[in-house]
């Protein structure tokens, strides 16, 4: 038996009543956002520092120990699983003169040392040896520890707040209810990893979260048959506080989609987890793309694909070669992007141009905005 997600008593998010996208409409976005160096420094402390991010699935730690060194937009910090089955985590950083102190994920940790001259750490990040400690005198070295994380599990997926508890509030505030209520249909917390995709590419961050975010690219770039393209006009477009979700009726089920109001069960669901996360469902597997800003103009992009666990080897068969069917699908954007990278800095791209089919694009802009200039990302009017 294969798990099949349904809408069950979830609000509807196609059909009758539900409005075809918010009334963000038509919009423009200024080139800047994407290439300058001084916006990316602020995107790095109030945004990506200050957001719920995915880091690993949750059994890659699952023992009391296990570890995992994850890096992305100049931090490295390190998650550990405690005795008691819950989650600890630090910034790598060793506190005597900034050297990071665990280079990879590992097992079985008790202590992390920093190999440049050995001070130690306890799983929260505590300093606990120092060798030759009196030398240092009492006062500086007396409660130090790395700055701590927050962290929470959710969908089968460890988070983290870069910046520490209590900046970000509940990752489940984050998601909001109506993503959680929606994307927990799928319950990816009971499929395995099956592959992940890694490429590093010359553009910025956003350029990744973007392309997952709207439809509109599909039947140009990715050759989709005007039919299923027709099919695709129907789709529903939401924003959820910061994130936003997209319904896009696949082809052939747009009829039996509009009897039985179903999407989980039909549709592919596609949800924007502000800040870097683009989570696209079906109710055969899901694929989850995860953009990690290197610098201003380089980012590694993610694709993770998970499938329900069974042994129905028919199920098995057929989504793995779906699977290898969308990695093909990836990686036309990925290849996309030389060309978004070779002109990034042309002095004739002043402006992007965004219909109000790719709302979800300028909904995102406008939370990063909000954040840098203060604001938490939430309140804003369509
Ligand atoms: S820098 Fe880590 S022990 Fe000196
Ligand atoms: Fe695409």
């Amino acid at each position: 038996m294969v798990f099949h997600p349904t809408r069950g008593d979830l609000p509807a998010r196609f059909g009758p009543g539900v409005p075809a996208a918010p009334p963000i409409g038509p919009a423009t976005l200024d080139a800047d956002v994407y290439r300058d160096p001084a916006r990316y420094e602020l995107e790095r402390e109030r945004v990506l520092n200050r957001s719920w991010q995915l880091i690993c699935r949750s059994d890659q730690i699952a023992d009391p120990g296990d570890h995992h060194v994850w890096e992305g937009h100049g931090e490295s910090v390190v998650i550990t699983r405690r005795e008691d089955g819950t989650l600890a985590g630090f910034h790598n950083v060793c506190q005597h003169r900034g050297a990071r102190i665990v280079r990879e994920s590992g097992t079985g940790a008790r202590r992390f040392t920093c190999r440049w001259h050995n001070w130690s750490y306890d799983v929260e990040g505590n300093v606990r040896g120092v060798p030759d400690r009196p030398d240092f005198g009492k006062d500086l070295l007396t409660g130090l520890c790395a700055p701590g994380l927050d962290l929470a599990e959710w969908g089968g997926w460890v988070w983290a707040v870069l910046a520490g508890p209590g900046v970000a509030g509940s990752l489940e505030d984050w998601l909001g209810k109506e993503i959680a209520g929606d994307l927990g249909a799928f319950r990816m917390q009971d499929m395995r990893l099956a592959e992940k995709v890694e490429w590093v590419v010359d553009v910025n961050w956003k350029v990744c979260v973007d392309a997952f975010s709207e439809y509109y690219h599909a039947q140009a770039l990715h050759e989709v048959p005007s039919t299923d393209v027709k099919d695709a006009r129907h789709s529903t477009i939401d924003v959820f506080g910061r994130n936003g979700m997209m319904v896009v009726p696949v082809m052939g089920v747009l009829e039996e989609l509009r009897e039985t109001l179903d999407h989980n069960a039909l549709a592919t669901c596609n949800y924007v987890l502000f800040p870097t996360t683009v989570v696209n469902s079906t109710h055969l597997h899901t694929q989850v793309f995860r953009a990690v800003p290197l610098a201003v103009d380089k980012t590694r992009f993610e694709a993770w694909e998970l499938q329900y666990v069974t042994d129905d080897e028919e199920y098995l068969d057929y989504v793995e070669m779906s699977w290898e069917l969308y990695k093909s699908i990836v990686a036309q954007d990925v290849e996309e992007w030389t060309d978004v990278a070779a002109v990034a800095r042309s002095s004739a791209y002043r402006r992007s141009i965004l219909s109000e089919r790719e709302c979800l694009i300028t909904h995102f802009h406008r939370v990063c905005e909000d954040m840098i200039s203060g604001g938490d990302g939430l309140g804003l009017r369509p």
